[in-house]
Parts: C-alpha cells; sequence; structure tokens
C-alpha cells in the first residue's frame, strides 16, 4: 500500500513542484512506482513531467466535482509519463474554480482521501503537489496523507508564514487526520555562499530539530533548465548538485519510518 505524502507549504516559490517532481522520479529509479498527484491549478507539476495541459479532457478536478469515486474513472483521469514507473492524475487551470464548487460540498474534506484510497494499492508511493494557499485542496490534500514534506526556500524565509502553516497542520491533525505526521522539513535553493542561508538553516534546526532533512537541497541552474525542458532532473543530467541531492532525498524518506 503507498505511502501517501504532501509536498505542503502555502507560499510560493518554495520548490513544492520542483520537490514533487524529483522526488518522483527519484524514487523510480529506486523501483518504486510512484503516482505524482497535482493539486495546483498552475499545473506545473503535470506540464513537468511532459504532459500537454491543453490536450487533457479530464482531469482531477472532474473527480473530485463528480464525487463519484470508481476505480474505472480515477483510472482514465491517470496519465502515464514517459518516464518509466512514473504517474500523474493531472490538473489543469479548471482546479482554480474546485475551492467555490466544493465549499457545500458534503464531506468536502475527504475527497481526495476517498480518491486515493481506490488507487493506494497499486503504488508504492503517491505524491502529491499542493496549492499555494491553505483552502479547501490544500486540506483536502493533508486529509489523504499519510505525511508532508515542508519545502522551505532558504532565499526568503517567512516565521510568520512556518506559524501558520503549522497552524493549519494542528487543525487538520486534531479535527481531521488525527495520525498526520510532518515527515520533515526540507531547506531547498541553498547557497552556501551566503550568510542567510546558513542563518535560515540554523534557525530552522532549532525549531525542527530532527525533523529537518539532512539532506539540503542546493541552489542549481540545473533545476532550471530541467524543469524548462520538462524532464525530471534524474533524466536530464546526472552529474549536477540537483541530481544527487533529490536522489539523497529520496533515499532519506525510504528509510525514513
Ligand atoms: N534547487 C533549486 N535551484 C535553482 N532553482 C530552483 C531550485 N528549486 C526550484 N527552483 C526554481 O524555483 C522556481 C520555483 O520553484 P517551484 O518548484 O515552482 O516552487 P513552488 O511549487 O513552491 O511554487 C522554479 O522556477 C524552479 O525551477
Ligand atoms: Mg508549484
Amino acid at each position: 500500500m503507498a505511502k501517501i505524502i504532501s509536498i505542503f507549504n502555502h507560499k510560493g516559490g518554495v520548490a513544492k513542484t520542483t520537490t514533487a517532481i524529483n522526488l518522483g522520479a527519484a524514487l523510480t529509479t529506486k523501483n518504486k512506482k510512484v503516482l505524482l498527484v497535482d493539486m495546483d491549478a498552475q499545473a506545473n507539476t503535470t506540464v513537468g513531467v511532459g504532459i500537454d495541459e491543453e490536450k487533457l479532457e479530464v482531469t482531477i478536478y472532474d473527480l473530485l466535482i463528480s464525487k463519484e469515486f470508481k476505480k474505472e474513472r480515477i483510472l482514465e483521469v491517470m496519465k502515464e509519463t514517459s518516464y518509466k514507473n512514473l504517474y500523474i492524475l493531472p490538473s489543469d487551470i479548471t482546479l482554480s474554480n474546485a475551492e467555490i464548487t466544493l465549499s457545500s460540498a458534503l464531506s468536502r474534506e475527504n475527497i481526495l482521501n476517498r480518491i486515493l484510497k481506490q488507487i493506494k494499492n497499486d503504488f508504492d508511493y503517491i505524491i502529491i503537489d499542493c496549492p499555494p494557499s491553505l483552502g479547501l485542496l490544500s486540506v483536502n490534500s493533508l486529509v489523504a496523507s499519510d505525511s508532508l514534506i515542508i519545502p522551505v526556500s532558504t532565499s526568503y524565509f517567512s516565521i510568520k508564514g512556518i506559524k501558520h502553516l503549522i497552524e493549519t497542520y494542528n487543525l487538520v491533525k486534531e479535527n481531521l487526520k488525527e495520525d498526520l505526521d510532518i515527515m520533515g522539513v526540507l531547506i531547498t535553493m541553498y547557497d552556501a555562499r551566503k550568510n542567510i542561508s546558513k542563518d535560515i538553516k540554523d534557525s530552522l534546526k532549532s525549531v525542527f530539530k530532527d525533523k529537518v532533512f539532512n539532506t539540503l537541497i542546493r541552489i542549481n541552474s540545473q533545476i532550471e533548465y530541467a524543469q524548462d525542458r520538462q524532464t525530471p532532473i534524474i533524466y536530464f543530467n546526472k552529474n549536477c548538485n540537483g541530481y544527487t541531492d533529490y536522489m539523497n532525498l529520496a533515499d532519506e524518506v525510504i528509510n525514513y519510518e
């Protein structure tokens, strides 16, 4: 049965999408079957693994609003990528309607959870790319998850933002998902030459202690080039820090208990 992990931070530009794609792809090279779930209307994860969002007839949005949880229907929405063992439940811009459409739905926080339950047995890992907000789509992602990875960029950082994020986590844990676990805070875009990167790393370690991944995701322009080519870094360039860092993260995730 798959372990379901949300890449969660309502701040944009902290490497959620980059982490979803590259952790997912790294896990596939370690013999794991992976499903990515794109919960962001910007569809960067969908496009980032080479799917043409404009050609999609159905997306995760249709599953969320139809409230029909038949496996055949879910498999119709799921796409196989051109990378071995990497699958995706894609999104497109229609997902931006979901917050409003779903707000009056019965057990509206539990819809993604019910969808993923149907296919949980088919994968080793399901990785959810959360949207940049703390609304219903993020709450659905959290309720569906076993664990969270919280990427925090060391180029800009807000203690206040982290506080909001932890409040949402606590609310979901207390009211909707008792055993939701924080796997770790992931330091991203780390630049060893910059004092600010070191300062942020130190303050995160003093707050989150052993809940900070040992792997630091270093700033690496190859990651941006790979994204531009709609290719996971794992398949784009094996001789760069981005490759090494995401492969190490995948090992930490596999060894996490
Ligand atoms: N380690 C890194 N080094 C350099 N650029 C990065 C790195 N991680 C992410 N980026 C770039 O930063 C931008 C924001 O990342 P993204 O994953 O889209 O963030 P989010 O999904 O949290 O909004 C993207 O252009 C991405 O290519
Ligand atoms: Mg994103």
